[in-house]
């Protein structure tokens, strides 16, 4: 097991989730915990993580010397390399200029951390490889017993080592995916320099969390809002796993779903899992606070507000419930921790859950808290979820309401919902799901004049969406075959009366954005 010390670095949990990948078993601490706590975790290697400080700055901002007393591995990644460099009697210099970005970095001497491993040789045979650097401080005096084994122009020690104490150092990050290496290289320092085994899985992890929720939780009782996402869906099965009947899920119909969703969520949970699951049909009262309304933001407010209202009157009932369970996954965790130090420009207020705890004076349960959504979507594999459940595209909190241009109403939805289940089977049927990050169908209130059979129609009209993206920052629209748009463009309007009409949207993001609203 490999034990990450956290300095305060962006991509700290990152570390964490390239060393499960490896299918090693790590955990992440704050870099001041205890010398007995490090002894008996008992690591088979220690990774230092980067941070924001600069070593000479901040006295007591150091790894505990026991780090460097253990006899095992230790791997120190920016910031972490720097402490290696002061605490073991080299130099670093602060300096204001930062470097940036990509940079090419070449391997030198033999080290066992990149023998073998890079991008491509230089004219003189040199292997070099592609690496991401953040920093503004470098290490300029390799401390006694390290040799340099990675330079470049800009930063000369880029990465040192004393192969004897197996004391490794690297300037670049090599958990980020834009060193491109950087899983061999991890992979190289955990298995072959640590010595560490396959010790880590998901069916294990199940195993872990278990064991954490119920020592967390004791006899209490638990509520969750299940909104039939990918999140809070895994959320429930584990911890249902874990406390069974002490979890009461509370499923929030908003009128706003997808075709069969509310029937989909009760059938998976409470018939075969045995979930306790509160069905709450609340889409009248969402539909009369929506009436009227046609600002995207406004809608958003009135369906965030609805939803509090309701769940907050559930959980009234449950008297014994002392947790909030939420399925919060880890870059929620950054993206609000980030959210709250820079001021982004709102340019869709996204609804969670979040904002209800201190109302409800309830305490949180988050168990997906350290979790990528990729191992989210495992976990809920191993928990026993069907694949299509854990695999689906996003879903956003407002549902249909902002899938339904402007102002909102019952006979909109029914047909949305509709013309969207059609576009989402064909697609899953022509192998397209799996190949788009996310697809949908939208409401326009517009009416348009059609021909049918002898008669004229004037009805509304649909829009496609489907697009490929990475991270939903920004987004290509998916290049859908013309066949499959036919089709589902004649599904559409020959099944859904009221759309006589459908168009396939070939915006990117930016300019537009992924929702129509
Ligand atoms: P946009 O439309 O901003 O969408 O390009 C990016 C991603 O966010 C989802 N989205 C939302 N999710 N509440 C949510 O929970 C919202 O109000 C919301 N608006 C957009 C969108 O579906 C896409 O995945």
């Amino acid at each position: 097991r490999i034990l990450i010390l956290d300095f305060g670095s962006q991509v700290a949990q990152l570390i964490a989730r390239r060393v499960r990948e490896q299918q090693v078993y790590c955990e992440l601490h704050p870099y001041d915990v205890s010398e007995a706590f490090i002894r008996d975790f008992a690591p088979q290697g220690i990774i230092l993580s980067g941070g924001p400080n600069s070593v000479y700055d901040v006295e007591d901002f150091k790894a505990p010397q026991v780090v460097f007393e253990l006899g095992v591995p230790v791997l120190g990644i920016c910031y972490g390399m720097h402490l290696m460099a002061a605490q073991l009697g080299g130099s670093v210099e602060s300096s204001s200029k930062r470097e940036f970005g990509y940079a090419e970095m070449r391997a030198r001497g033999h080290s066992a951390l990149f023998r073998g491993i890079e991008d491509r040789r230089n004219g003189e045979g040199h292997g070099l490889l592609d690496v991401w650097m953040s920093h503004g401080d470098k290490v300029t005096t390799l401390p006694p017993g390290f040799k340099l084994i990675g330079s470049n122009a800009s930063t000369p020690i880029a990465a040192m080592a004393d192969e004897e104490r197996r004391l490794y150092a690297v300037q670049f990050h090599p958990e980020v995916t834009h060193t491109l290496k950087g899983r061999d290289i991890l992979g190289r320092f955990v298995r072959d320099i640590c010595g560490c085994g396959h010790d880590w899985n998901m069916p294990d992890y199940v195993g872990e969390a278990v064991d954490r929720i119920r020592a967390q939780v004791g006899h209490e009782e638990v509520i969750l809002g299940l909104s039939g996402g990918v999140d809070s869906s895994v959320a429930a099965a584990l911890i249902h796993r874990a406390l069974g009947d002490q979890l009461t899920c509370v499923f929030v119909d908003n009128g706003l779903l997808r075709l069969n969703e509310a029937e989909q969520v009760m059938h998976t949970f409470a018939r075969n899992l045995g979930v306790k699951v509160v069905h709450v049909d609340a889409s009248a009262q969402f539909m009369g606070h929506l009436q009227g309304v046609s600002d995207p933001e406004q809608k958003r407010k009135i369906i965030g507000r609805e939803f509090v209202a309701v769940f907050q009157a559930e959980a009234a009932k449950l008297a014994n419930a002392k947790w909030l369970a939420q399925g919060t996954i880890y870059p929620d965790v950054i993206e609000s921790a980030g959210a709250k130090t820079k001021k982004a420009h709102t340019i869709k207020s996204h609804h969670n859950v979040g904002g209800l705890p201190e109302e409800l004076n309830l305490k949180l349960l988050e168990p997906l808290r350290e979790l990528f959504k990729d191992e989210v979507r495992e976990l809920g594999v191993a928990l026993g979820l069907a694949h299509d459940m854990v695999y689906r595209h996003p879903f956003p909190g407002p549902g249909l309401g902002v899938r339904i241009l402007g102002e909102v109403k019952a006979e909109f939805a029914d047909l949305l919902r509709r013309a969207d289940a059609i576009f989402i089977d064909e697609l899953r049927a022509a192998g397209w799901y799996e190949k788009t990050s996310q697809a949908f169908a939208v409401f326009l209130p517009v009416k348009s004049v059609g021909v049918m059979g002898d008669g004229r129609t004037y009805e509304y009209v649909v829009a496609l969406r489907a697009v490929e993206t990475q991270d939903f920052m920004t987004a290509q629209w998916a290049e859908l075959p013309h066949s499959l748009l036919g089709k589902v463009s004649s599904r559409i309007i020959n099944e859904v009366r009221g759309i006589n009409r459908v168009v396939y949207d070939i915006s990117g993001k930016p300019p537009a954005t992924i929702e129509w609203e």
